[in-house]
């Protein structure tokens, strides 16, 4: 059968969508054709503000020259190699990686599923198969990150999972001290939860973890697939707490749009990842590489560490000091903040921002998720602000959805 673009052309992309496609996400708000930076058109010509950053994949925003010079130059030079031959980005990557971290080994992935089903299967090389996680986590969707994302919502519907996963509270050293043991193969931790709602945990946890995971002989992995490559201000989140894991996982940035993850390993951890008990076709092509070095090197080139810092401080304070008793705290680091409300308005308040040209991410009932990309401007920042303030303040229609969401409210 004959298939034509415009056979389906005339509807629209979210209806043609639902037709056809499978997803845990639901169906799309926007059908997005283009972008420039933190800027994204729609397929009816409007404008809006991406604070979420294309799931936080987008790092350098949309059509960032390097990302678009480097993929394009790559794409034209050499395309997939074999598993069995290499090609000069992949190397590159992975040497950028260890010079910003340490000495160690990288295995690229696609995800950031992946990543972590790597340092998963890998740990089983200790000759132990306990896990401890967290709950609230976020590790993916495969089946052994299901087992140790501890969120029911995600997770309830595959059951049964792998059952070597004991979960503790996302903060807490003595549930953590008291789950560890001498069979605890590893200890998976985000260094922010993300997918909970922008969960920062108490000053000391992961060092705490780092010693609780040396003195049972357990590996420690760091899930920095949202908090990695400047989205916190640092290289790596857990580099502002002086700490040293074992594995420290990514995504999402890395691939600057791609699909690109990587699994880095320390120590005697790397000689586990050394075994080469894991691989995949085109984790770590030269394309997605290309992409990802463009990604390290303009970070690096262009002060956007600095940048995220100053552009982050900026958003929290602009946003605290809209002070509406809707709003609860804001927290996170650098351009990875939740807004916290006290009440379940995260969709009404999302849908009047989305409708007033922002896009945001309504990560849990109560909390807004913001990771823009890290080249936000200082305008753009004001002018999320000043939305959020007139979403709160001026218009009722959160204030009338959390009447509508929860009796008795304000
Ligand atoms: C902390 C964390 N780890 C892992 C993943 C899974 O990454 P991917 O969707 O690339 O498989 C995610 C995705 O949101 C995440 O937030």
């Amino acid at each position: 059968m004959a298939v034509r673009d415009d056979d389906c052309g005339r509807r629209a992309l979210t209806e043609r969508w639902s037709r056809t496609t499978g997803s845990s996400y639901g169906t799309p708000g926007l059908a997005l054709v283009r972008g420039a930076g933190a800027t994204v058109v729609d397929d009816t010509g409007r404008s809006y503000l991406d604070l979420v950053g294309g799931g936080l994949a987008n790092v350098l925003g949309h059509a960032h020259p390097a990302v678009v010079n480097a993929v394009s130059t790559q794409a034209a030079t050499l395309g997939q190699v074999s598993s069995r031959d290499v090609a000069e980005s992949t190397v590159l990557l992975g040497e950028l990686l260890l010079a910003l971290t340490g000495p160690g080994r990288v295995v690229f992935t696609d995800s950031g599923a992946e990543a972590n089903e790597t340092a998963f299967q890998v740990s089983r090389l200790t000759g132990r198969s306990q896990v401890v996680a967290t709950t609230g986590a976020f590790h993916g969707r495969t089946m052994g990150t299901l087992a140790f994302t501890g969120q029911p919502g995600s997770t309830h519907p595959f059951r049964t999972l792998p059952d070597t996963v004991t979960q503790v509270p996302f903060g807490d050293v003595q549930a953590l001290r008291t789950a560890v043991s001498d069979a605890t193969a590893m200890v998976i931790l985000e260094a922010i939860q993300g997918e909970n709602g922008v969960v920062v945990p108490p000053p000391g946890y992961l060092a705490a973890a780092r010693t609780i995971c040396t003195a049972a002989g357990a590996l420690l992995v760091l899930d920095e697939a949202q908090t990695a490559l400047g989205r916190t201000g640092h290289w790596f989140h857990h580099q502002s707490e002086g700490i040293a894991p074992d594995f420290v996982t990514l995504a999402q940035g890395l691939g600057g749009g791609l699909p690109l993850g990587a699994c880095l390993a320390f120590g005697a951890a790397a000689d586990l990842l050394a075994t080469g008990a894991h691989g995949t076709t085109v984790g770590g092509s030269p394309l997605s590489c290309a992409a990802g070095l463009a990604v390290v090197r303009t970070i690096a080139g262009t002060g956007l560490l600095d940048h995220v810092k100053r552009i982050g401080d900026r958003l929290r304070t602009g946003i605290e000091a809209v002070a509406h008793p809707l709003l609860d705290e804001v927290r996170g680091a650098g351009l990875l903040l939740g807004i916290a409300f006290t009440e379940p308005v995260a969709v009404p308040v999302t849908d009047w921002l989305r409708a007033a040209g922002f896009l945001v991410d309504a990560v849990q009932p109560a909390v807004i998720r913001l990771a823009p990309p890290l080249v936000l401007t200082e305008e753009q920042a004001d002018a999320f602000v000043g939305a959020f303030a007139r979403a709160l303040v001026a218009d009722p229609g959160p204030r009338a959805a959390a009447r509508l969401l929860v009796p008795g409210a304000a």
